[in-house]
This record gives structure tokens, C-alpha cells and sequence, in this order.
């Protein structure tokens, strides 16, 4: 759209792609879902070790996710680590897990924004001090409206199916619940993910075609964007060109 046939909208903060798209505020997906990929070949590219691009992805995600809230957008989750990155190498491992636990130190300001965090995955195998931390943020900003971040780690999707197919066995076993009466919503409900809305846009950039056992309940009608740029280069730019994209996409969900 032509911003000069919106004299009145205020154009601060307005998501514009490289061709002067800009995209308005009902255009913007309710969830967008990033997969960080890519921090390991932008680093070997450069002759650095892979913990160097994830250093730089951690960058880069800070900026973006503040973008996020700046814009608009509502909802946006993020892919940190999931259950099957702790087949890396130990020291990669512990390197982004430093790195992580470097971003819970310096939250507050996402707080200060009114941001509210929210943490998905398997907690139990993550050090007591993330634990923690994670608790503590997500306890003082569960009040906070501007919009919901989430962050995935140690995250799978069929682990967290599996979590909830746990918790809502055992509601069976209790008699609380009937097995003819679990319905798509039960399910959705027990997810690590209950109250926030499905992924609209899931973003992979680095050229990879998959999922990766990212949300993947609730991707099941998410418009993909793939992008060859590696993540630590997916800037604010790059993220607007893919909402752009996603402002033109017609979605059906199974109807015509
Ligand atoms: C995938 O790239 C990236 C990860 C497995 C880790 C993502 C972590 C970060 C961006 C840094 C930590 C995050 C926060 C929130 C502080 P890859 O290593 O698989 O890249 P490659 O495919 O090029 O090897």
C-alpha cells in the first residue's frame, strides 16, 4: 500500500519494506515465530569459531525482539535451544547457555517496555540459576501487555505434545476428565504454549526447508517465510520485507 493515501496514519514505528510497503497494524500477524538459524555458518564464513556467530545471533535477536514490540506485534517466540541441541558439542552448548543466562541478567529493560516473558520447553534439565531467573521474569512482568516474547529452550514440539498428552492422562485417571470429551482445545490448553494464539508467520532464515520440532501444533496453519540471509544478518530491514510478504498472502485455513 501507497503510504501517501494515509495522511493521517502515524508512520513512526510502521514495519516499510525496501519498495516503501508499509505494513498496517491489522496486517501484522497476531504470532510471528523465528528459528534462529544460521549463527554457526556466519561465524565459520569469517574464519570464527561457531560460538562467535551465536554471540552474534544473541545480538541480533535483542534487537529484533525489541523491534517486535515497537511495531506492534503481539506475540513473538523465539527458537533458543531445543531438546536436541545438547547433541552438540559441550562447549557450544555451554556457550549459548552463557549467553542465555547473559540476556536474563539484562531483562529489565524488556520489562520497562512492558514486556511480558514467557519461557517454553523443559525447564527440569536447565541449570538452578536460569530456572530461576526465568521464574522471576516471568513472575514480575506476567502483568504486562505490549506484548508476550517467547523464548523456547530446551524445546520440542513432540515433547511438549507428549507433556501434555501426560497432564491430560492423568486428569482421566483422576476421573476430572472424559476421554470422549478432550477436544483440539484440551489439547492446545495443556501445551506449554495455553492462552497465547497459533504461529501466523514462522521465519526461518539460512535456507534450510524445515521445522525443526518447532510449535509445531501450532504452526499447523502458520504461513512459512524462508529466507537465504543467516540469522545474525536478519535484521529489522529483513523482517520487514517477510511482513510485508505475509501482508499479501491470502489465508484460507482449509476454506476456499
Ligand atoms: C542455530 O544456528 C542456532 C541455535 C541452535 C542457537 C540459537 C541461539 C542464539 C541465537 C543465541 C542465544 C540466544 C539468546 C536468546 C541469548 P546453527 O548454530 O545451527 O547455525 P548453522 O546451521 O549455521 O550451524
Amino acid at each position: 500500500m501507497n503510504d501517501m493515501a494515509l495522511p493521517f496514519f502515524n508512520k513512526k514505528n510502521v514495519p516499510k519494506d525496501e519498495t516503501g510497503t508499509i505494513v498496517l497494524p491489522e496486517q501484522l500477524p497476531q504470532h510471528v515465530g523465528f528459528i534462529m538459524d544460521g549463527n554457526g555458518r556466519w561465524a565459520t564464513k569469517r574464519g570464527m569459531p561457531r560460538k562467535f556467530g551465536h554471540r552474534e545471533g544473541a545480538k541480533n535477536f535483542k534487537d529484533l525482539s525489541l523491534y517486535c514490540r515497537d511495531i506492534g506485534l503481539r506475540n513473538a517466540s523465539f527458537y533458543v535451544f531445543s531438546t536436541e541441541n545438547w547433541k552438540r558439542p559441550q562447549d557450544e552448548v555451554n556457550a549459548i547457555m552463557d549467553l542465555f543466562w547473559d540476556y536474563l541478567c539484562e531483562a529489565d529493560q524488556y520489562l520497562e517496555r512492558r514486556v511480558r516473558m514467557i519461557f517454553v520447553g523443559d525447564r527440569s534439565r536447565l541449570q538452578d540459576r536460569l530456572q530461576k531467573r526465568m521464574e522471576e521474569l516471568e513472575h514480575d512482568s506476567r502483568d504486562f501487555e505490549k506484548m508476550n516474547l517467547i523464548l523456547a529452550i530446551n524445546y520440542g514440539g513432540r515433547d511438549e505434545i507428549k507433556h501434555a498428552a501426560q497432564e491430560i492422562a492423568k486428569e482421566v485417571q483422576a476421573g476430572k476428565l472424559a476421554p470422549e470429551a478432550i477436544t483440539e482445545q484440551t489439547i492446545s490448553e495443556h501445551l506449554y504454549t495455553a492462552g497465547l494464539p497459533d504461529v501466523d508467520l514462522l521465519i526461518r532464515p539460512s535456507g534450510e526447508l524445515r521445522l525443526s520440532n518447532y510449535l509445531i501444533w501450532q504452526c499447523a496453519y502458520a504461513e512459512y517465510y524462508f529466507t537465504n540471509v543467516l540469522w545474525p544478518d536478519f535484521n529489522r530491514n529483513e523482517l520487514n520485507k517477510a511482513l510485508a510478504d505475509y501482508a499479501q498472502r491470502g489465508r484460507r485455513f482449509g476454506g476456499i
